[in-house]
């Protein structure tokens, strides 16, 4: 491709200019590594975007959606079904903790908070409570890019040009270097008193108008930052005292993420509603979950008016091909225990733990922080430049052959569960390199 066939294409979150001057290309992907167009073999160790948890190329699931679009390509989910989608259903209640038994589809996560957010208003709506209208979401939270999302998020420059829509307030981020700098698993201190910040928002709102609190359990796009221990109990324990719902946005953390399949169990804290995509097909077809818990459902469905119940949905929502390859999806998870190979403590969380926190005392590095199979490095901000190491670390590392995620001054990892030890010896060593390069 020549510089001028890359021209009609926008792309999304991508510095356009500098890409199309200087391309990075992906042609094939197999196991942990992608095949460039120039022919290299790269480690992928961010799980293509935080989403290809079993690794690339999966046959079972390619085989899956090319029988699914021969047999059933395509059913209009408006006052129409088609089975598999409620076979993926039980399946995937039968994953999901507590009474999150209700499961409603999306195409992605930024639809799935969108959905979240809505079933909160319906919920609170059907019992009366209709004023209950204010969300809180958190600083940093990454919610996806519709306005909802945006608005209850808390990275500013995915808003500033476009506004904050929604009645909302945020709680502060959880970062704490002079408290919590180099923490293996969750940071130790101050959990709790962070999240009795919640008890001032509702003193200043009223809990008469907010309808629910929305959090990552672990912070992703904002940076990797693993909840201080006791911080999401204690959330948990005011929404409950003011009737408050309780989302928790489990996008990049569903899945196997923190070694379970969801970071609910993981931390043992129920929410009322839990948002999923990205690892629910292994990436492989878009595709998100909205699992709702039975009271949600109760209030707004099985209590509600005759006809339609909740006025929402999508022409693609539980779309054959992609219920086809969740179905699949969850096969291999279920048959390889992939789901908890990550887990924190266990041997390939650790050895990656290991490695990552022997680069501590490296020049310009101020932080490392993980929690199961997601880390992050974080850098001192260079003099004029702050916010631009993390994507100079990525540079430098996607050359030697792998894949980072920058996300400001600093490079995160969230690599498939199918992780082996050399792979993190690897990305250690190359990681190193760049950081000296850089840091000297
Ligand atoms: C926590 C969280 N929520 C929502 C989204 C949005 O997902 P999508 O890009 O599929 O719309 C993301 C994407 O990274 C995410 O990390």
């Amino acid at each position: 491709m020549n510089h001028q066939s890359l021209a009609a294409h926008w792309m999304p979150f991508t510095p356009n200019k500098g890409f199309k001057t200087q391309p990075r290309m992906l042609t094939g992907a197999k196991g942990m590594y992608w095949t460039t167009d120039d022919q290299r073999q790269v480690l992928d160790m961010t799980a293509g975007l935080w989403c290809c948890n079993a690794g690339h190329g999966h046959p079972h699931i390619a085989e899956a959606i090319a029988r699914q679009a021969r047999t059933l390509d395509y059913a209009p989910c408006f006052g129409f079904g088609h089975p598999l989608s409620f076979e993926l259903s039980e399946r995937l209640a039968a994953l999901a903790p507590g009474n999150l038994n209700k499961v409603f589809y999306t195409n992605s996560g930024s639809e799935s908070v969108e959905t979240a957010l809505k079933m909160a208003l319906a919920y609170h709506h059907a019992r009366g409570q209709g004023g209950k209208q204010l969300f809180i979401g958190r600083e940093r939270g990454y919610h996806g890019v519709n306005f909802g999302g945006i608005s209850v998020g808390g990275i500013t420059s995915n808003y500033k040009a476009f506004g904050q829509w929604l009645p909302v307030d945020h709680l502060s981020h959880t970062q704490d270097l002079a408290l919590n700098a180099f923490s293996r698993g969750l940071p130790l201190h101050g959990g709790v008193d962070m999240a009795n910040e919640l008890e001032r928002l509702i003193r200043l709102h009223d809990a008469s108008r907010i309808a629910a609190v929305i959090v990552e359990p672990i912070t992703g796009a904002g940076g990797v930052l693993p909840p201080p221990a006791g911080y999401l109990k204690r959330l948990r324990e005011i929404c409950d005292r003011h009737d408050i719902l309780l989302i928790f946005d489990e996008v990049i953390c569903g899945f196997g993420r923190t070694g379970e399949a969801f970071a609910s169990q993981t931390f043992d804290v129920l929410p009322d509603i839990m948002t999923t995509a990205k690892g629910l097909t292994n990436g492989a077809a878009p595709m998100g979950a909205v699992f709702a818990g039975d009271h949600i459902y109760q209030a707004v469905v099985d209590e509600g008016g005759p006809g339609v119940e909740f006025f929402h949905g999508y022409t693609y929502s539980a779309h054959p091909l992609a219920c086809a390859a969740a179905m699949a999806t969850l096969d291999i998870y279920e048959q390889g225990g992939l789901l908890r190979r990550g887990a924190q403590g266990g041997d390939i969380a650790s050895y990656f733990e290991q490695g990552l926190h022997s680069l501590k005392g490296l020049p310009g590095v101020i932080d490392i922080r993980n929690y199961a199979l997601l880390a992050a490095v974080e850098f001192e901000p260079l003099p004029g430049k702050a916010g631009a190491s993390g994507a100079m670390i990525q540079s430098a590392a996607w050359e030697q052959g792998v894949m980072l995620r920058a996300l400001g001054d600093a490079v995160a990892m969230s690599p498939p569960l199918i992780i082996e030890k050399h792979h993190v010896d690897q990305t250690v060593g190359i990681l190193e390199q760049s950081i000296r390069r850089l840091y000297g």
